[in-house]
């Protein structure tokens, strides 16, 4: 899977997923404005963001760059306590709609678990549970299905803009 995701963005040459840092927020902030209709206005998504970015390590974002520019995010949020046995939200991901389609965001979050899980493990706990929850209407089932291993175990009514699908993806090694 990871070589056709590499096939797919090989004309504008590979992405780079890293972690994200203070500087890059404005633009996760745009990109969540651009992606999310409840993330605008772009104020209300720049606030937004900062809070996230101040629970650190508790709320995590990682980005992806291509030819230099930032193209995606993802923010990763781990539930109930740093346990020994992590569960973690995959709370929102977005790729500039210009670059969807061409593997970036299977990339930036196969990347993004692997050095997640990574921090996990150095603390002497063990990635358990991927949790993932998107809107009935979304067709980002299919995405997570491909790109997590993810399946879904449940249906929450009425929350955002209609009913919830919840995903659940157990990470083996
Ligand atoms: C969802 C999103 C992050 C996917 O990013 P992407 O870079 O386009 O995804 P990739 O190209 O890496 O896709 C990997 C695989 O996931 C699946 N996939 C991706 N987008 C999909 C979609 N909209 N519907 C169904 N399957 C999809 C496909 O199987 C795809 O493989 P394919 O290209 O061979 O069909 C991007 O479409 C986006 O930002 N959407 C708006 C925000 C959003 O909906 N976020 C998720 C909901 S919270």
């Amino acid at each position: 899977m990871l070589r056709r995701a590499r096939r797919k963005v090989g004309k504008a040459g590979p992405p780079t997923v890293r972690p994200a840092r203070l500087g890059d927020l404005p633009e996760i902030a745009r990109i969540a404005s651009t992606s999310f209709r409840g993330m605008r206005p772009l104020p209300r998504a720049t606030k937004w963001v900062r809070c996230c970015w101040a629970s650190s390590p508790r709320c995590r974002y990682w980005i992806v760059i291509v030819e230099g520019q930032i193209v995606g995010y993802v923010l990763w949020t781990e539930k109930g306590g740093f346990r020994d046995k992590a569960v973690v939200e995959l709370e929102q991901v977005a790729v500039e709609p210009g670059a969807r389609r061409k593997g970036i965001g299977y990339r930036l979050i196969r990347t993004s678990l692997s050095q997640l899980r990574g921090t996990i493990e150095k603390r002497g706990a063990r990635l358990k549970l991927v949790e993932v929850t998107t809107g009935v209407g979304q067709s980002a089932v299919g995405f997570y299905r491909r790109t997590l291993g993810a399946r879904v175990v449940a249906r929450l009514p009425e929350v955002f803009d209609g009913d919830e699908r919840v995903l659940h993806a157990r990470p083996g090694r």
